[in-house]
């Protein structure tokens, strides 16, 4: 008979969805099966994340709702991994009967003997962090697509006071460049038209001498074919060679996801982020320097305890300065364990919904205005597929990470790319028509 049908569920950042495959490639290879539907399986496994409040509230929704599954197909087993698993361990089957294991970040090779003992009734506890689990040898099963994922490295040691990564990821650690070079070797085999480099702070990338920026270079040399991207870059280890290196190579994108966080350098010395908003200003206008046309993304956290109206003005400020493509914006969650959870969380939550609103609206207007001068220039597209609304028509995305929709040609095939001009624009989307040749 064949072994547990395990379905995964995945939240939070693109690590976690690299890990998922991670864990899928684990179970593969100790002979699993995995379902295509929920219902089909007997294991289910939420891969969590525990960033804001609201991320863990939607996992205990999910947990609520999954008590069906179980009473309608008694013996299934639920499991807790990733970063809920990290922050609240035996806590999550002592509250949460229905959490059969609770396997962190650094455990996944226990993952199948856990299984194991759960069909036998043994509810598992797996998290301990590790300094050195890379899960190098690991092939992660993927299916053939266009985009992959490659954890680069794990762990974070920057330890921002509102962070709780630091605590659920544990220390930093490096992957080796020769087997995630060999990963898009064969990557490239199968038809994979880009890769995306992930790590809570990919600049801090070292092994064997080599830094992120050789990592890099390396990665881009394997097939030109293939786009390269990478996130999320701290301001503070940001180098200029690595900024030289994105210039160097066509196929490394021209695209930047720096968080900045706020715009007060009060703020951000109290969120411990190590830079001032001169040096993350300058680095912006050495980076526009070096590579033209590059295009920058942001994190903002509104509301951070003793934020005023002064420092929520300076936000805005510098992301008009700035202009950014885009921006994801939150309001400050505070996360136990983390040294901002001991102050106090002093802005009323009114004013935080509407400090949230007024930078939304800004960033917003200004990626309206961006979207909008593009109208008339010709972009190269990767296509990715049909678009969301329509079957007649195509998307994919520009080298900066812009979504453009064209019409559709049967002489065109998702992994191709075409040169489309544009000739329209919202805030999140472009739109435009191939340019035959
Ligand atoms: N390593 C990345 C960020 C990972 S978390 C970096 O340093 O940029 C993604 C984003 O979530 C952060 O950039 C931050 O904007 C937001 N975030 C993290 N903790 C938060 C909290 N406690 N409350 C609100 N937003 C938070
Ligand atoms: Fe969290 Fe800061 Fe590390 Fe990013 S760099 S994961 S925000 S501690
Ligand atoms: Fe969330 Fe963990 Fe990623 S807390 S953002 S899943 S590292």
């Amino acid at each position: 008979m064949s072994k547990n049908n395990i379905y995964i569920e995945t939240y939070g950042c693109q690590m976690n969805f690299a890990d998922t495959e991670l864990v899928m490639g684990i179970l593969k290879n100790q002979g699993y099966q995995l379902a295509k539907e929920i219902n089909d399986a007997n294991v289910i496994l939420l891969n969590t994340c525990s960033i804001r409040d609201n991320a863990e509230q939607k996992i205990y929704a999910r947990l609520e709702h999954l008590r069906g599954n179980k009473r309608r197909k008694p013996g299934t087993v639920i499991g807790i991994l990733g970063c809920m698993a990290e922050r609240l361990r035996k806590n999550l089957i002592e509250e949460k009967k229905v959490v059969d294991l609770v396997v962190g970040p650094d455990e996944y090779r226990r993952l199948p003997e856990f299984i194991d003992s759960a069909f036998n009734g043994e509810k598992g506890i797996g998290v301990k962090l590790s300094r050195t689990e890379t899960y190098d040898d690991i092939i992660p099963y993927r299916e053939d697509g266009l985009n992959a994922w490659i954890s680069v490295m794990r762990g974070c040691d920057k330890f921002c006071t509102f962070c709780v990564v630091p605590f659920t990821r544990g220390r930093e650690r490096s992957r080796s460049l020769d087997s995630i070079i060999e990963e898009i070797r064969q990557l490239s085999g199968r038809g994979f038209r880009e890769v995306t480099l992930l790590g809570q702070n990919v600049n801090s990338y070292i092994d064997s001498g080599k830094d992120f920026a050789d990592l890099l270079a390396a990665s881009a040399e394997v097939d030109p074919r293939i786009r390269i991207r990478f996130t999320t870059s701290h301001p503070q280890d940001l180098s200029e060679k690595l900024l030289h290196t994105i210039a160097g190579y066509k196929n490394i994108c021209n695209y930047i996801h720096l968080p900045v966080q706020s715009g007060s350098n009060r703020i951000l010395e109290l969120m411990n982020r190590t830079y001032s908003i001169e040096h993350y200003l300058n680095l912006i206008d050495l980076a526009r320097k070096i590579i033209p046309g590059v295009s920058f993304s942001t994190d903002i956290i509104s509301s951070f305890p003793t934020e005023t109206e002064e420092d929520h003005k300076m936000t805005i400020e510098v992301m008009k300065q700035v202009r950014y493509d885009g921006a994801y914006m939150f309001k400050y969650s505070p996360r136990e364990k983390t040294k901002a959870y001991e102050m106090t969380d002093d802005v009323a939550e009114e004013i935080k919904a509407r400090r949230l609103s007024d930078i939304i609206d800004v960033q917003h207007q200004i990626s309206y205005e961006i979207n909008n001068s593009q109208i008339g220039t010709e972009e190269i597209i990767l296509v990715e597929g049909n678009s969301k609304k329509s079957d007649d028509f195509l998307a994919g995305r520009t080298d900066t990470n812009k979504i453009v929709v064209f019409p559709g040609d049967e002489k065109i095939n998702i992994g191709d790319y075409v040169k489309v001009i544009i000739n329209r624009a919202t805030s999140g989307t472009l739109f435009g028509e191939v340019i035959p040749g």
